[in-house]
């Protein structure tokens, strides 16, 4: 499994980059909103992401139209080479995938919740498909159930045909809000997690790996005194 960093923030990225296992990163607009961006710096702010992350960088596109989703991606993809066009799942969204797959242009798929949407979307040439975990727990249904069954169902196809240089299309289980999420996603296989910084940090942390290390060192004072 990889991991991506799902926020909008330089400092969390550029902190999570220095830890040595960040594959890419995942923006939304509500993420842009959060840390106070504003609508004339999104492109140079995608920019300054793409040179903090050696890896994809999601940037999403906020039209409703198929023509204006691929002129809009065409120049998102026009800022950096790592630039993926997020598109969300939906009937313009599927045809906007079609050209800008069709024309080399990496594409994640967002808001996916169903099988039949994530199976449309790789036939349409998605790259990267975002199954939602957390927006289905937030309405009581199972979100990690509903993962396993997208993984389930791309694995029983080959797409290759479809994506951007005959890439196989990965899935990045997306709307995680836990350590949890993670690990049972990487058991169903996902191909990759998008995970918010605290989720980030937790999955570093460990009570026993924090009273170990306690003990190691008050062991190593005792070899210093000896
Ligand atoms: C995915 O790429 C989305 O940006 C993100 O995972 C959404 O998460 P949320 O449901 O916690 O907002």
């Amino acid at each position: 499994m990889k991991f991506f960093l799902d926020t909008a923030d330089l400092a969390e990225i550029e902190e999570a980059a220095s830890w040595g296992a960040l594959a890419g990163v995942t923006t939304n607009p509500s993420l842009y909103a959060k840390i106070g961006g504003k609508l004339d710096d999104f492109h140079a702010h995608i920019k300054r992401i793409c040179d903090l992350v050696d890896g994809p960088v999601s940037a999403e596109a906020v039209s409703t139209t198929r023509d204006q989703i691929v002129r809009e991606g065409r120049e998102l993809a026009a800022l950096a080479p790592n630039v993926v066009v997020k598109i969300p799942t939906m009937v313009e969204g599927l045809a906007a995938t079609r050209t800008l797959a069709d024309e080399g242009i990496p594409v994640n798929m967002t808001l996916c919740f169903s099988v039949p949407q994530a199976l449309l979307a790789a036939r349409a040439g998605a790259r990267y498909i975002s199954p939602f975990i957390g927006r289905f727990d937030d309405i009581a249904d199972d979100g990690l159930g509903q993962l396993a069954n997208v993984v389930a169902a791309l694995g029983n196809y080959d797409f290759s045909q479809s994506t951007v240089g005959g890439q196989q299309v990965e899935v990045i289980a997306a709307s995680v809000r836990s350590a949890h999420h993670v690990t049972q996603s990487a058991l169903m296989g996902a191909d990759i997690a998008t995970v918010p910084f605290g989720v980030l940090k937790k999955m570093v942390q460990h009570p026993l790996t924090d009273r170990g290390l306690e003990s190691f060192m008050s062991d190593w004072e005792k070899v210093k005194n000896a």
